[in-house]
């Protein structure tokens, strides 16, 4: 946990944010796999973790802005419980350490909320994901789960204050970073012929394991990287392939890191891999350089699309004038989602709380509609603190290059013929994480090779 300080600090900020009534936070519970005592991994509610660090569940909290009250509900374990899981530090214990005096039976939660309520306070609260809060929020509130309407008020002020990172914040993403080096470097050092994608998933996860990390999403260690979330992990690698592995360590207080690298399963890149590589990366670059507060990410995201339909044409699989063509949304069948994303206790950060809020302001909406911006999740101005991932790639979809052919869709900027020779191509992506600073922008973690040379250099020194 940070200081008891810290926590009561981002309290009393978003206190001052929100005009009255009472915000409501709800942490998760351990969901059941196949009966109640046997749960998947417990991962604390990350708008819990900011504001009140304490990692346990089913627990939940209130500030009640107009009496000015904090008060965390939850139970301390029974003797029962003590018999089967031993003694462990009270609630009572972890609710000081966040600087919270005041704690209460969680059975008394709907109570305090149903006071509120009928004395005509409003009872703020956030989107529940999961389904055991959208059952008792309905229950506690008495709205059927279709019609439960989360507090605009409260996801602004949380959003402007958890997308400003704080120092020991950066400190965390970073941490979580640099172990995402190592499992890459690792993944790179495994990876070789005959061996399973899964057998490089386990060997990555161990290491982060073995720093007391979790995974901030499901690794996609995969030789079909043109599957943009691939999960399948039964493949054998085999001379010839492109490996791509986009994963990423959480640390123990949540905090992400998410890399991608696309190397190849033989020592060196073949030419046709080497050149789409370069394309990515030369996108990649030109993004990175134009992070900076004040310029909309979407802008980046479409000179990024620009840059990727130049290379694109030089090889022959596009032609025409590459800002028409981005323009025109041509480059959507190789590049069909975002640049990047905020990234922080959620490799996606808030994403929970509505990709509008997070990712766009009112003026300036997200186009829901038009494919590729609609998978764009961040478009709105940078401002010094944020942290982005920064991740353009090239993928080729058969069914979507057949889709398309017969459409004859934008056949001004597509060279069909010469997409054939690629549609089993497989997939590139390069992913770092930044972030922004006063005057434009800062790498985090200790860097991580990704030029075609370092690549083939360190594959050539690993696989002897
Ligand atoms: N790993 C998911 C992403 O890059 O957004
Ligand atoms: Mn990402
Ligand atoms: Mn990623």
């Amino acid at each position: 946990m940070f200081s008891a300080q810290t926590y009561q600090d981002r309290r009393s900020v978003l206190q001052t944010n929100v005009a009255g009534g009472v915000l409501l936070f709800l942490g998760n519970i351990e969901n059941p796999v196949n009966f109640e005592h046997n749960p998947y991994y417990f991962r604390q509610d990350s708008t819990y973790l900011y504001y009140f660090g304490i990692q346990e569940p089913r627990i939940a909290a209130i500030i009640d802005i107009d009496e000015n009250k904090t008060i965390v509900f939850g139970d301390e374990l029974s003797i029962d419980d003590i018999v089967w899981m031993g003694r462990q530090e009270t609630l009572k214990d972890k609710c000081l350490k966040s600087g919270v005096q005041e704690t209460l039976p969680y059975a008394e939660l709907s109570q305090y909320l149903s006071k509120v309520q009928n004395s005509g306070r409003k009872v703020h609260y956030l989107p529940p994901y999961q389904s055991s809060n959208k059952i008792l929020l309905s229950d506690i509130l008495g709205i059927k789960i279709a019609e439960l309407q989360p507090s605009v008020e409260m996801i602004k002020a949380i959003v402007k204050q958890r997308s400003i990172k704080e120092a020991q914040e950066i400190v965390q993403i970073e941490q979580a970073v640099n172990v995402s080096n190592e499992m890459h470097l690792l993944a790179m050092r495994v990876a070789r012929p005959d061996v399973k994608e899964y057998e490089v998933a386990n060997a990555i996860q161990y290491l982060a394991a073995n720093k007391e990390c979790q995974m901030s999403y499901p690794p996609i260690v995969t030789i079909n990287g043109g599957i943009l979330h691939n999960h399948y992990r039964l493949n054998t690698l085999k001379e010839g392939d492109l490996f791509l592995n986009d994963s990423g360590a959480e640390t123990s207080m949540g905090y992400a890191g998410d890399l991608t690298r696309t190397f190849p399963v033989s020592k060196t890149f073949t030419t046709k891999q080497k050149e789409m590589y370069e394309i990515v990366l030369n996108a990649f670059n030109n993004a990175q350089r134009l992070l900076k507060p004040g310029v909309r990410f979407k802008d980046i995201h479409l000179k990024a699309s620009q840059h990727l339909v130049e290379g694109l044409v030089d090889l022959g699989l596009m032609k025409g004038n590459p800002e028409d063509a981005v323009k025109n949304h041509a480059h959507t069948l190789f590049f069909q989602c975002g640049l990047g994303h905020m990234m922080g206790l959620d490799v996606h950060d808030m994403e929970d709380l509505g990709e509008q809020y997070i990712g766009y302001t009112e003026e300036d909406p997200k186009d829901t509609k038009t494919f590729g911006l609609k998978s764009l999740r961040l478009g709105k101005s940078l401002e010094s603190g944020f942290v982005v991932t920064v991740e353009p790639g090239i993928y080729m979809i058969p069914e979507l290059i057949d889709i398309w052919q017969a459409e004859n869709k934008n056949a001004d900027f597509i060279n069909y013929d010469k997409v054939y020779e690629y549609r089993n191509f497989g997939g590139i992506r390069v992913e770092d994480d930044f972030l922004i600073t006063d005057d434009g922008y800062r790498l985090l973690g200790d860097g991580l090779i990704k030029t075609v040379e370092e690549i083939e250099n360190y594959r050539a020194e690993h696989l002897a």
